[in-house]
């Protein structure tokens, strides 16, 4: 069956038909088609095109038809040239001549944008309840080591002390502010444009505000010709995916770093890595590897969306059914690999005494010692050249900050107190930084407590 074919003369190549069918990928939006299709019957019967006994009759065909799809056979050989075909053609298998009225004054360009806001919202909603129940995870995992000191990087060159909870709390803002992101993609997607017919807007009279509220919209769209041409509500969702994702995988990265035997920081739990066909020996970190790789998907289909629409002339044209593998490849990549990182999160140990080795062992104070020479009256420039040939002395002869006595710092430099030589002990130096935002246990502990209350509740 075709929604078409009055203007045709001879039948549809059939390599034609293969390469335009969309029913492999967007049987996807059935359910939503299908809700879509309901509410739109409800609207068609208060323009009195349908009689309420003929409203009630699809409703019920409609839901028989969801309920019919719920089998795995329901789409075998199916060769409808889209979902939207499909289930008017169930609709009319169902209800027969009644099923021709269910498309007037409508068309699929705005039938597709409905489904896939349909679609998305639930996705985006489901998505947000994952990245919570991450931000979850992560506060239960920055928490249970709040003393550990590690070093913090930059360049992968250790460079000042961090507690473990101020590192995690990074992730912690990254991933709130990608849960924020998502609800903004959301009020974008969460607009209905049923009533823009093809490009023109329809020629019935419908109450758009009505259809709205039946369906749990927010608002109307304004533009029938906006409706038919743009994505944008995908590409902000795409965005917003994206966004998370390279979070994921930068804390997949740091993790698979931090659980190597160079670092031996963490251990991953056995239900989350892997072993080696042929080295017994080996623990693999797939998860968090899979986690970064499936990043580039995501990345790729935001790009994929870009490419597709950024050419067309207004308004519709058939490029656009390309939307929809993107935004179900991201979506699904996006939702899998947040509820893999909880996993990974949740099964991981700290080994708090190799992350404070690494610390002690290097020059993460050099930057405390130079601050409290400043802070004494120093100039700057002047107390970082006393710290940086000290640090260079000490390569030299292969002393580590804690083998200085105060005696032999004073004598290193007039410039040093003999108290100074606490700062030897990261503990001291982070101890300095306790303003909003640092490092310092106090504010890192208050930092905590907020977190804790920042965490959304669904
Ligand atoms: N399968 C089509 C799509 O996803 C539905 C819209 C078809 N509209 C059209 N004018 N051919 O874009």
């Amino acid at each position: 069956m075709k929604l078409w074919g009055g203007r045709f003369e001879e039948g549809t190549s059939e390599i034609f038909e293969q390469f335009s069918g969309s029913l492999d990928f967007d049987k996807r939006l059935i359910s939503a088609d299908i809700r879509g299709s309901q509410a739109f019957a409800r609207a068609l019967g208060r323009v009195g095109i349908l009689t309420e006994t003929e409203v009630q009759q699809l409703v019920s065909s409609f839901d028989a038809i969801a309920e019919e799809a719920k089998q795995p056979s329901f789409f075998e050989g199916a060769t409808d040239e889209d979902v939207h075909t499909l289930v008017i053609r169930k609709l009319k298998e169902t209800v027969g001549g009644l099923a021709d009225k269910i498309h007037t004054g409508r068309s699929r360009n705005e039938q597709v944008s409905l489904d896939i806001r349909l679609w998305l919202r639930d996705e985006i909603d489901a998505a947000k309840s994952e990245v919570a129940e991450l931000l979850r995870s992560l506060l239960a995992i920055a928490s249970k080591y709040p003393d550990a000191v590690i070093p913090g990087y930059t360049h992968l060159r250790r460079a000042q002390a961090v507690l473990w909870p101020h590192y995690i709390l990074a992730y912690f803002e990254m991933f709130s502010r990608d849960y924020e992101r998502l609800e903004q993609a959301r009020a974008r997607v969460n607009v209905m444009p049923l009533g823009s017919g093809a490009l023109a807007g329809s020629g019935f009279p419908f109450d758009r505000d009505a259809i709205a509220a039946d369906l749990g919209f927010a608002s109307v769209t304004r533009n029938s010709m906006d409706v038919s041409a743009d994505r944008d509500f995908a590409l902000d969702f795409l965005y917003a995916a994206s966004v998370t994702m390279l979070h994921l995988s930068r804390l997949a990265e740091d993790w698979i770093l931090y659980s190597s035997e160079e670092f031996g920081w963490m251990e991953l739990g056995d239900g989350v890595t892997s072993g080696s066909s042929l080295m017994p020996q080996k623990k693999n970190p797939d998860s968090l590897e899979l986690i970064r790789g499936k990043s580039g998907r995501v990345f790729g289909s935001l790009s994929a969306l870009f490419m597709t629409v950024k050419g067309l002339p207004m308004t519709y044209n058939r490029d656009m059914q390309e939307d929809k593998e993107p935004v179900f490849e991201a979506a699904g990549q996006l939702r899998g690999s947040l509820r893999m990182a909880k996993v990974v999160v949740d099964s991981a140990k700290l080994n708090p005494s190799r992350p404070a080795a690494a610390a002690a062992e290097s020059w993460v104070v050099a930057t405390d010692l130079a601050e409290a020479l400043a802070r004494n009256g120093t100039p700057f420039h002047s107390a970082h050249k006393i710290v940086g040939r000290l640090v260079l002395e000490s390569t030299r002869i292969g002393k580590l900050p804690s083998d200085w006595t105060a005696t032999e710092l004073v004598a290193f430099a007039p410039e040093f107190t003999p108290q100074m030589i606490e700062l030897m002990n990261p503990l001291a130096g982070m101890r300095t930084r306790e303003l909003p935002g640092g490092t310092g246990p106090q504010s890192v502990s208050t930092a905590l407590d907020e977190a804790e209350r920042r965490i959304p509740h669904e």
